[in-house]
């Protein structure tokens, strides 16, 4: 396994499992890319977008098998993710935002996700700290949260318990076809072999020295900035994960309160900016004023990888032995459940209860040359 973000490490985690023989090796700290970053929401409703009801499938298919992976998380390990099920709810904060939000709210319904609408008095009930600009509200009760910070140290946990290994700050340098697996050559010089090689690699996944041409994913890195504050963990201003125009936040058990995300294309430029972290202040200041009293803890940024037609890349990659798990976006929390089935079934040679190719590599054939990030 190249790469051990959340769905490399999900798969890994269930190949183990499976028996298989698991090495993953992660160019820096096991979770610390874009997984470290993550807001942890599992939103299969509201992310849906027009044009992706396969995705919704595959995402609601995932977020049905998250309750179950945190409580088997939890008993193999004795780490508790921090699993959240108080649900989402979708603000409009003008009578404009209110607009969109109703026509929005509409198309939801179509696709047949549990989405209900909820008015403003209701709103005031469930989140007393809310702005009196709030009008409406779609609230999405399956939409759940995790912390992705606890479920890296759980899942690393799980495959050394399954018999996996786990190599961090171990680049890897090459790959090449070897005897009909691959040959992986890391940059501390040393050369291992695999029956079969995933790469999973997030937003780096295109540039791996020796992907044959044919095989490099259409990935590229989508900045994303969010800002951390501190809330009393005992008196929180805020209960259910909240989105508005341009901004989600998110509550921790601990006390932070996550605000997410940017959405930038800016190659692999990581730094803050002043501009990042002011739209999401006020985007969040909007619908919830008092916060402003609340320190700042951390700002974080991250890369998602992001496909060429923002779906994610999962399966067979067409030389023998080599496999895709990339492409994950803005749901690369809520997918890993779905992506380690995947994975597995096309390492170990099973099929699966979806229409797994409209998710692997295969579809952006015939290749075109796919250009290394730079
Ligand atoms: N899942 C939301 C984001 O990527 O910002």
């Amino acid at each position: 396994m190249v790469g051990g973000g959340i769905c490399g490490l999900a798969a890994a985690w269930r190949l183990a499992e499976a028996g298989a023989r698991v090495h993953v090796l992660d160019a820096g700290e096991i979770g610390h890319g874009a997984t470290w970053a993550a807001g942890g929401m599992l939103a299969a409703a509201l992310e849906a977008e027009p044009g992706e009801e396969g995705m919704a499938e595959l995402a609601r298919h995932s977020q049905a098998l998250w309750p179950g992976w945190a409580a088997r998380l939890a008993s193999v390990t004795g780490i508790d993710v921090a699993y959240r099920g108080e649900g989402t709810l979708h603000m409009a904060a003008s009578r404009d935002e209110l607009a969109a939000l109703n026509h929005r709210y509409r198309f939801l319904r179509r696709l047949g996700l549990p989405v209900e609408w909820r008015e403003a008095a209701a709103l005031r009930d469930l989140e007393p700290a809310l702005s009196p600009d709030v009008v409406g509200a779609i609230a999405a009760p399956g939409d759940h949260q995790v912390d992705p910070r606890a479920v890296v140290p759980a899942l690393a946990a799980a495959i050394l318990a399954a018999g996996g290994r786990l190599s961090e700050r171990t680049p890897v340098a090459a790959i090449e076809p070897d005897g009909g697996g691959w040959a992986i050559r890391t940059a501390d010089g040393a050369r291992q072999r695999a029956d079969h090689l995933v790469l999973a690699a997030g937003a780096w996944s295109a540039g791996i020295a020796g992907l044959p041409p044919s095989a490099r994913p259409p990935v590229r890195p989508a900045k994303g900035q969010a800002v951390v504050l501190g809330m009393d963990p005992a008196a929180p201003l805020l209960r259910h994960v909240v989105w508005g125009s341009g901004i989600y936040l998110v509550p921790r058990t601990d006390g932070r309160l996550y605000l997410g995300a940017t959405v930038e294309d800016r190659g692999y430029d990581t730094r803050p900016t002043a501009g990042g972290v002011l739209s999401l202040l006020e985007a969040a200041w909007r619908l919830l004023p008092g916060l402003e009293e609340l320190p700042i803890v951390e700002l974080v940024t991250g890369l998602r990888p992001r496909s060429r037609d923002d779906l994610p890349i999962v399966g067979p990659a067409g030389p023998p032995g080599l496999h895709l798990a990339t492409g994950h976006h803005r749901n690369g929390i809520l997918l890993a459940p779905a992506t380690a089935e995947l994975v597995a079934a096309g390492v170990l040679g099973r099929p699966t209860d979806f229409a797994a190719a409209a998710f692997g590599p295969a579809r952006f054939t015939p290749h075109t040359e796919v250009p290394v990030p730079a």
